[in-house]
């Protein structure tokens, strides 16, 4: 007899996202005559850029021919795409890295929950709450956890709390961690970090060898000079953090698949022995093992991204959801809504009105305005009563979109 990993039985709910697509569907079905708009999963809704296209094509067209054909790439990435991810996207930031320390993958969400893999079970795991709820179902998976309670915390995780009450700062824990999460610009409250801020967090990380595994899959959204974009821009980095960016909003790869993870070869963890073990090392052994690379098309379109032609193109449709962000914070702001996020992250985090429940609130919004958001609780027991709307999608929609929730609810 089969048995199942009993650890999956502990998650409460479905996934957050499928679970709003439910909700939606059901709706839908029986009104079929209501235009909803989708302001809930972050989803990008502009095409690719030109340039990007182009790149696709040739990669396609190189597969046509024998003298270009392409069979399986280096597990890592082609070589070509890091070094061009090194040389246009990090030395900016005055961050060297070494195109050995970068893979490239299929996406940083898969990324962040993979990298559970080269690290022990007995690790003390701290996230944020709200949080991206990969990074939570994912340890609750692998069986670093026990059940949750009744608010929905996770025995033996530890939970940091950001609130309007803390700027949605998480507080370094009293008690030492071994792993932390780190999101900047944060999913989903939409919030940066400061040089001090990660500053803090790196010196913990190596105070206490600990890893911080920093998603960074919004930086290019970051419009306010003097945040910081890559968590190697601050000192001593190299040797406790492991960085996750993504094409997918970037670029709008949400369904093209491609993102990548750092992994410097400074940075090591220890053998229960107290032996030092590279995690480059160790991560280039799992991913030869359980995964095959990106496609060589793929990887063509994301290199052209950073091309003369691509990166004006990219950025042009960064400010476009940059945009709308402004105007959905602008617009309920005025309306009497508090919202936070939105000057540099693609995100809208906004107070229930009347203080509602954020289920409560997803499900008014969707029968009386047709509009789609996330519920905040759905990140986290301290995003009840918050509110999430995503900023990626079409100008006439968030504009239709705001218009209806002040209609509703504008003083
Ligand atoms: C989100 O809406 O939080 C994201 O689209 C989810 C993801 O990137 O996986």
């Amino acid at each position: 007899m089969s048995l199942v990993n009993e650890h999956y039985l502990k998650l409460k709910a479905g996934y957050l996202f499928p679970e709003i697509g439910r909700r939606v569907k059901a709706f839908s079905d029986s009104h079929p005559e209501a235009k909803v708009i989708r302001l809930g999963i972050g989803d990008v809704t502009r095409p690719l850029a030109p340039a990007v296209i182009k790149a696709f094509h040739e990669g396609v067209d190189d597969l046509g021919k024998s003298e270009t054909f392409h069979g399986y790439g280096p597990e890592q990435g082609y070589e070509w795409l890091s070094k061009v991810i090194v040389d246009k996207s990090y030395q900016p930031l005055g961050v060297t890295l070494k195109t050995s320390e970068v893979f490239i993958s299929d996406g940083s969400k898969c990324d962040s929950a993979n990298i559970l893999d080269i690290f022990a079970l007995g690790n003390k795991v701290a996230i944020c709450d709200p949080v991206y709820p990969v990074y939570n179902d994912t340890n609750v998976m692998i069986g670093r956890t026990g059940e949750a309670d009744e608010r929905g915390y996770y025995q033996g995780l530890v939970y940091l709390p950001c609130t309007a009450e803390n700027h949605f700062t998480p507080a370094i824990p009293k008690e030492k961690v071994d792993i932390i999460y780190l999101c900047y610009p944060n999913n989903p409250t939409g919030m940066v970090a400061t040089t001090e801020q990660l500053q803090a967090w790196v010196d913990y990380a190596n105070a206490h060898q600990a890893v911080i595994f920093f998603d960074a899959a919004y930086e290019a959204f970051i419009t306010e000079p003097g945040i910081p974009h890559s968590i190697y821009e601050i000192d001593g980095a190299r040797t406790c953090a492991i960085e996750f960016r993504s094409f997918s909003k970037t670029a709008g790869f949400t369904g093209v698949r491609c993102g990548l993870t750092v992994v410097p070869e400074e940075l090591t963890a220890m053998t229960a022995g107290g032996e030092k073990i590279a995690l480059n090392k160790l991560w280039n052994r799992r991913q030869c093992t359980k995964f095959n690379g990106v496609s060589y098309p793929v990887q063509k379109a994301a290199a052209a991204v950073y091309s003369d032609e691509g990166w004006p193109q990219v950025q042009e449709i960064i400010a476009f959801y940059m945009e709308n962000a402004r105007l959905i914070r602008e617009g309920l702001s005025a309306a009497g809504i508090t919202c936070y996020g939105g000057v540099n992250a693609p995100y809208i985090w906004l107070k229930t009105p009347g203080g509602m429940k954020s289920w409560d609130f997803f499900d008014k919004l969707l029968n009386e305005c047709h509009v789609v958001g996330t519920p905040g609780s759905g990140f986290g027991p301290s995003g009840e009563g918050y509110f999430r709307l995503s900023a990626f999608g079409s100008r006439e929609n968030v504009q239709e979109a705001i218009k209806r929730i002040r209609q509703k609810w504008g003083n």
